[in-house]
């Protein structure tokens, strides 16, 4: 039960919780985790709390991040290609036949995407904020990707 979030630059919940100023680029990602608890609003845990919550084990945390670094080195290179800074992203992981596994879908919600040319919003945030136009954000996250989108 545990959210991975890496974060390539500042945005989102880091910039209310911490004094990094919105869109600075991190020299390297930044990697967060949230302890999936409804009750306790999904707080931010470092490795140690993880571990002695027993929600995943030590050798488990570094495939974890290994994973996830490769997984933001591949995303950062695909929506370069389409002009999209990956700003960050949320995975969550599972386990199958004893091994660590990526248990998650990649879109616009679970990630942030800002165009590398105007800074336009192509996430989630344009529902979180209210800005609209999040079907359209969406529809061209899909076509510059090549995806056939009928709307
Ligand atoms: P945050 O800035 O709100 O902490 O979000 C960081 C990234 O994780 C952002 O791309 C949105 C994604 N995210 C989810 O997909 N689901 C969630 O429940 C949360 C908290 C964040």
């Amino acid at each position: 039960p545990i959210e991975v979030v890496i974060r390539n630059y500042a945005a989102g919940s880091l910039v209310k919780r911490l004094a990094f100023n919105r869109g600075k680029k991190f020299s390297k990602p930044l990697i967060e985790f949230y302890y999936k608890c409804d009750q306790l609003n999904d707080p931010i845990i470092n490795e140690s709390h993880a571990v002695l919550l027993k929600l995943v084990k030590e050798e488990d945390i570094k495939k974890i991040k290994k994973i996830s670094l490769k997984i933001n080195n591949l995303m950062i290179k695909y929506f370069k290609k389409i002009n999209l800074m990956l700003v960050d992203f949320k995975l969550e992981f599972g386990r199958f036949n004893g091994e660590v596994v990526l248990g998650d879908e990649f879109s616009p919600d679970g990630c942030r995407l800002w165009d590398k040319t105007t800074g336009k919003k192509m996430d989630k945030d344009r529902f979180r904020e209210e800005l609209g136009g999040v079907l359209e954000a969406y529809c061209e996250v899909a076509e510059r990707l090549g995806i056939v989108f009928d709307h």
